[in-house]
């Protein structure tokens, strides 16, 4: 791999969790639209959940996630009660008593909530839902904040899988990132999890960040090896100091230049797959026998799943949901958050009604994510002429590439293992909504 081909390529752009991407969601959908939309659901519509806690007890400096930094419980119990109108208001509006196929709960640190919170979120969610029978049950968890009560309390409402933050365990790198955190605290999470019967386990980890070199993330996935989570996702360090103003926190001169990024990614990716995971889209590994490594794979706003439900409805500050129609997004400020739930019960903000051509490009990039390639055949059969620009689309990308990132199959068009580090950019190139440069500089680097 050579820097110009890096430095041609490799360009800001979105992380394609769904198309159109949340920046370009209007005002033009708000609660009434969203309201029609759960209405038109089908009662037999399998449904997943996601459920947003947006505190931490600190911020840590890099972080890109919709959270704040709380160290008082007044305000965590006060959303809880907000969240309990919002999923009751959920409810009325859907059609008959949906199944949930899938829940998550992300953040924020889902285990900010203390034991009997996380009793009674559950208690609220099944007296609404009906949760199916083997439904998957994630949730975020900061290993740092984590007890043996709150262990028990996840494992009682149903949570079979769980995602540990780490990042790094380089004690260099955590000084320069504001997160310090032991392998013995991420061992002991790791080990009360498996203990109450929850033995899914996923670590995430960030490479490109301050003082990381090849040999250091390297050291650190040693570490996270000896843990043998199930699944381990390895996102690159997304740096936007102008809207996040906490980043400024970090030092810009310690950060790893483009190649240095991609020398780490390379030598993550070959550590694990010699200790026998398999690579899932751009940013995940899973054990051969996970359900990622063997179900279908979709994308959605957390990232890879094999959640194959009909809508994904998000619940809190900031959640997106997605529905046949479109996304609706709620405000993003916990205090708005609370004022429109008490107000309307939701507190839908913006989103987007999809368009005939959106569902294709939506279609055809979330397959490039997933399985770096998509079948024409497959796009005209589900929607018709519709699909026509997107495949001559492709034809003319495939001509005008010089670099051999991308090929055309006997059925449509493949992202080559050269191509894959770039399959963000290849998306871009699908992306209607996407103006050339001026919209770049809203988005991390690629790689
Ligand atoms: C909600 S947090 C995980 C749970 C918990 N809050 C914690 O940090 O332990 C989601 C994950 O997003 C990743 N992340 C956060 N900010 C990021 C950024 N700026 N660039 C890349 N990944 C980031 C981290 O790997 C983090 O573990
Ligand atoms: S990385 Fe996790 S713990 Fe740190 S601020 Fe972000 S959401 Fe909170």
């Amino acid at each position: 791999m050579d820097e110009a081909l890096i430095r041609r390529h490799a360009l800001p752009v979105p992380r394609y969790t769904s198309y159109p991407t949340a920046n370009h969601f209007s005002a033009q959908v708000g609660v009434s639209q969203y309201r029609q939309w759960l209405d038109a659901l089908s009662p037999a519509a399998k449904l997943s959940l996601y459920v947003h806690i947006p505190f931490c007890r600190e911020l840590c400096w890099y972080c890109g996630c919709s959270t704040k930094a709380t160290h008082r419980h007044r305000p965590i119990t006060d959303y809880l009660g907000s969240l309990e109108a919002e999923i009751a208001a959920v409810a009325a509006a859907l059609p008959g008593r949906p199944r949930i196929t899938h829940q998550h709960w992300g953040g924020g640190s889902p285990n900010i909530l203390q034991a009997e919170d996380i009793l009674r979120l559950g208690a609220a969610l099944r007296e609404r839902f009906t949760i199916a029978v083997g439904a998957e049950f994630a949730v975020e968890i900061d290993p740092r904040l984590l007890a043996r009560d709150q262990v028990e309390s996840f494992a009682a409402i149903g949570v079979n899988r769980v995602s540990l933050g780490v990042q790094d365990f380089d004690m260099a790198v955590q000084r320069a990132i504001g997160r310090m955190q032991s392998y013995d605290e991420t061992r002991l999470a790791v080990e009360l999890f498996r203990g109450s019967g929850v033995d899914s386990i996923n670590i995430d980890l960030v490479y490109g960040l301050p003082h990381q070199t090849e040999a250091s993330v390297v050291r650190t996935m040693e570490q996270v090896l000896t843990l043998s989570p199930d699944r381990i996702a390895i996102f690159g360090y997304a740096h936007l100091p102008s809207r996040l103003k906490h980043q400024r926190l970090i030092d810009e001169k310690a950060l790893p230049g483009p190649l240095q990024r991609f020398a780490q990614s390379q030598r993550l990716a070959e550590t694990l797959i010699a200790a026998g995971y398999r690579q899932i889209g751009i940013d995940h590994f899973a054990r051969a026998d996970d359900r990622l490594a063997q179900e279908p794979l979709a994308r959605n706003f957390q990232g890879y799943t094999t959640d194959a439900a009909d809508a994904l409805l998000g619940l809190g500050a900031s959640s997106i949901s997605r529905l046949p129609q479109g996304y609706a997004q709620n405000v993003v400020s916990s205090e708005d958050y609370a004022r429109h739930v008490a107000a309307d019960g939701l507190a839908t903000a913006r989103g987007w009604a999809l368009s005939e051509d959106d569902r294709v490009r939506a279609d055809a990039i979330e397959r490039l994510m997933c399985d770096f390639d998509f079948s024409a055949q497959a796009l005209r059969r589900r929607f018709g002429p519709a699909a026509d620009p997107v495949i001559a689309e492709a034809d003319a990308i495939v001509a005008e590439d010089v670099d051999g990132l991308v090929e055309a199959t006997s059925d449509g068009f493949r992202v080559t293992p050269r191509g894959r580090p770039f399959v963000r950019n290849i998306c871009a190139k699908f992306d209607a909504y996407l103006p050339r440069q001026i919209e770049q500089r809203r988005h991390a680097l690629a790689i």
